[in-house]
């Protein structure tokens, strides 16, 4: 099989759907290419076979939050498939390694992206960073703790041409407070207001709530049981970034008559809903996966990005078998950190995915220690790095690409 790799163009994006649709199982129109392909496309880079494409990868640029409120720009990595007659030949592989010397050559510190599979991208240096809870509960039995306060005033419902003018400043005050969290341009909420019926999964268009302080929109499947009436509410967005906007929303959430269950496929492992209502255990937790996935390409200046809550030192190697090993000085606390490149002795080793997972804190330490995706012979030292890269809030990405 001769392989070539080189960029994608726009003349390439016939077949590239072509290449990924059967990949996803998907029948693109030309109204989905103009969707997804038309105002903001990923940049592509493409494997071919006799000049005929066999590989995709692509990504989108994105600026994600991170620890302490700082922002990194990350290439978001997306639109990866190969073509079922040419599979577990290495076109993956190439791809991969391709675009990931194409972003050293860059200066970009890190790339992210979410999987389709857990078990494809770890051996390409990826490491899941944050985790997404799925969860459901039975709207008639459960009730806010504080009912009585007339927190829903500030709620108001919006049609989708409203919404539209309002959620981008509500997202933008909402991830600058969370970890992990994706900026949207303004091409990305076009996108998203699209709406388009094949993407709603056999239920109603989006309805959406909003409060001064956060949004939820959600989708309806219409049921009524022999007459008796057992709506089902899907929330998509989640985007809240207050004590009172929660209690407010959720409180218009659980009085909504008719509805039997209300659902997320989306909503962070640490959001507060157990503690606001009257059972604890009706928000039952029905899946929780991984969400964004981080892969350092530039380490030290990954590092330097973000902020610890406690003051720590420490000789930190980054192995990394396709752009060579790093030994780094971090210094880090509260008001910033830098990280160099020393020659000091290691005191800590980390795999590359292995510092994917710990770097937004989604993941304890000592648990990837455990692992051994991360070697710390000194437990003191172990401890302090555990407690250096944790984080106030669990992290999330908000947004799927
Ligand atoms: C996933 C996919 C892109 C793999 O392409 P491929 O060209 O067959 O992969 P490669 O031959 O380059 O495999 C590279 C490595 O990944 C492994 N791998 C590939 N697909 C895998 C999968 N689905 N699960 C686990 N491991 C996988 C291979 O075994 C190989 O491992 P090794 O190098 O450690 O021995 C392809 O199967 C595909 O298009 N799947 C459907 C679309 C999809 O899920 N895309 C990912 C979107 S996030």
């Amino acid at each position: 099989m001769d392989l070539e790799l080189r960029p994608g163009t726009t003349d390439d994006h016939a077949e590239i759907l072509r290449v990924d649709g059967v990949a996803f199982g998907d029948h693109f129109t030309e109204q989905d290419a103009e969707d997804a392909l038309g105002a903001q496309p990923p940049q592509f880079t493409v494997a071919t076979v006799a000049d005929q494409i066999v590989g995709v990868t692509g990504h989108y640029d994105f600026t994600m939050t991170v620890p302490g409120g700082g922002a990194l720009q990350v290439p978001g990595v997306t639109w990866v498939s190969v073509s079922p007659v040419h599979r577990r030949r290495g076109v993956l592989r190439a791809l991969m390694d391709r675009q990931v010397r194409d972003f050293a050559a860059l200066g970009v510190p890190a790339a992210i992206l979410t999987a389709s599979e857990g078990g494809i991208y770890g051996r390409f240096g990826y490491g899941p960073a944050s985790s997404v809870r799925k969860t459901v509960l039975d709207r008639r039995v459960t009730r806010l703790v504080q009912s009585g306060q007339k927190t829903s005033g500030e709620v108001q419902v919006l049609n989708a041409e409203q919404a539209r003018s309002v959620l981008p400043e509500l997202h933008r005050r909402w991830r600058e407070q969370v970890p992990g969290a994706l900026n949207r341009t303004e091409a990305w909420w076009d996108h998203l207001f699209l709406d388009r019926e094949q993407h709603r999964g056999g239920m109603s268009a989006k309805f959406y709530l909003t409060h001064p302080e956060g949004y939820v929109s959600y989708r309806v499947k219409e049921q009524w049981n022999d007459g008796i009436a057992a709506l089902q509410c899907r929330i998509v967005d989640y985007v809240i970034s207050s004590t009172d906007a929660h209690a407010a929303l959720w409180q218009v959430l659980l009085g909504m008559d008719l509805f039997e269950s209300i659902e997320s496929h989306q909503i962070p492992v640490d959001d507060p809903l157990p503690f606001l209502v009257n059972d604890f255990r009706q928000v039952r937790t029905t899946a929780v996966n991984d969400g964004v996935w981080v892969r350092p390409i530039d380490a030290a200046a990954t590092l330097a990005a973000r902020t610890y809550p406690v003051e720590v030192e420490a000789v930190i190697e980054v192995v990394d078998p396709l752009l060579g090993d790093r030994r780094l000085v971090l210094a880090g606390g509260p008001d910033g950190a830098s990280c160099r490149p020393t020659d000091r002795p290691a005191q800590a080793s980390f795999s590359l995915a292995g510092l994917g997972s710990a770097y937004l804190g989604g993941h304890r330490l000592s648990t990837l220690a455990r692992a051994g995706v991360l070697r710390c012979d000194d437990p003191r030292l172990l401890s302090r790095l555990e407690l250096a890269f944790s984080t106030d809030r669990a992290p999330f990405y908000g947004t799927a690409f």
